[in-house]
């Protein structure tokens, strides 16, 4: 018999509804009718504020409210759609929840997360605004850049889902030949996900050493590998693709050295500039096997038909797992691998 925490409710911001529309189901799906999402809107004044209005009571309810900051479609920015969570955040204490769950799959700011000049650590700001005095009890959000992020937060509870949960099933049912099979990261940062990916699933692995040019945004300059990649299907694996400029430069030198085919799976495939050209100049050369996602952010239907190199897994199911779990008290620990 679970006891539950609170009554349970799902609150999204508007840039989240499209993901929260996927968690609702899963939930009703696998483990409770008593849930549904609770009608909210999103008002922009004419000077750009933002205001929440929530149109349910959720007092003394267990409230977890989701946002997808890097759902541009509406043409929200991330800190838009940042403000937008803030208010709705201050909507439902002011009206009374007992618990409070920010659901950020994308962590915003999170590759500002330290100091290198004369710059700011803004993903520690958000850290300490989401858990302000008037904040939420417990953020949830996926694979975080930077991992160390955990620690910005004073209060709040942090936990950090695996993209690797759902994406290493998938893998093994396409992976046929562990042998001729390599993973391998973007870059020294991503060396212990990659580790992790090869370890589950059985491969070899090779390693990436990124040198970016700090003087620009997004600007790498020169990827060098290491790892005998000749007649091997190559899998890179990151946890965001922004631009595309990272992986297509690895994806170039992985072919150059011989690569039989390379694939790359990355769980925050946000596809901003550049990106999907890149991706499609790749593929159309062959040079690209596939990429593959997941909907931890937004990906519209059309762009799912149009680019073909796309395929998407949905982590709708292990965030639904993971807020079911929390709101009946059991453990998330297996989750968490
Ligand atoms: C960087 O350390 C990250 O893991 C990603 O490789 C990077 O943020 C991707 O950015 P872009 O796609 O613009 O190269």
């Amino acid at each position: 018999m679970v006891s539950q925490r609170a009554p349970l409710s799902i609150l999204t911001c508007q840039s989240g509804r499209f993901f929260a529309k996927k968690i609702e189901k899963e939930l009703i799906k696998k483990y409770t009718a008593d849930v549904h999402l609770i009608p909210s809107s999103q008002v922009i004044f004419a000077n750009t504020e933002i205001k929440t209005v929530i149109d349910e009571s959720i007092r003394g309810r267990d409230v977890y409210i989701i946002q997808d900051v890097e759902n541009h479609t509406e043409d929200m920015s991330v800190d838009e759609n940042l403000r937008s969570i803030y208010t709705t955040i201050d909507a439902c204490r002011r009206c009374g929840a007992e618990r409070l769950t920010a659901i950020l799959p994308s962590y915003p700011y999170a590759r500002q997360d330290k100091q290198d000049g004369r710059d700011g650590i803004t993903a520690a700001r958000v850290a300490w605004e989401l858990e302000g005095e008037m904040g939420v009890d417990h953020v949830i959000t996926i694979d975080l850049h930077n991992s160390a992020i955990q620690g910005f937060f004073r209060k709040a509870n942090i936990d950090n889902l695996r993209g690797g949960t759902v994406l290493v099933p998938y893998l093994k049912k396409l992976i046929k030949n562990r042998e001729e099979t390599l993973i391998m990261p973007t870059d020294l940062g991503g060396a212990k996900r990659a580790n992790y990916y090869a370890q589950s699933l059985g491969t070899g692995i090779a390693f990436t050493y990124k040198k970016r040019d700090y003087s620009k945004p997004n600007c790498v300059e020169e990827i060098a590998i290491m790892g005998d990649l000749k007649d091997k299907d190559v899998y890179i694996v990151d946890d965001m693709i922004c631009t595309g400029g990272t992986l297509s430069k690895a994806i170039i030198e992985a072919k150059k050295l011989g690569a039989k085919s390379v694939t790359a799976v990355c769980t925050l495939a946000l596809f901003n500039g550049p990106a999907i050209e890149r991706f499609s100049d790749l593929y159309k050369k062959g040079v690209l096997k596939s990429v593959i996602g997941t909907d931890a952010t937004y990906h519209s239907k059309e762009f799912l038909k149009e680019n073909i190199w796309f395929k998407e897994i949905s982590v709708a199911g292990y965030f639904s797992e993971v807020i079911y779990r929390i709101n009946t008290r059991q453990s998330i620990g297996d989750l968490l691998k």
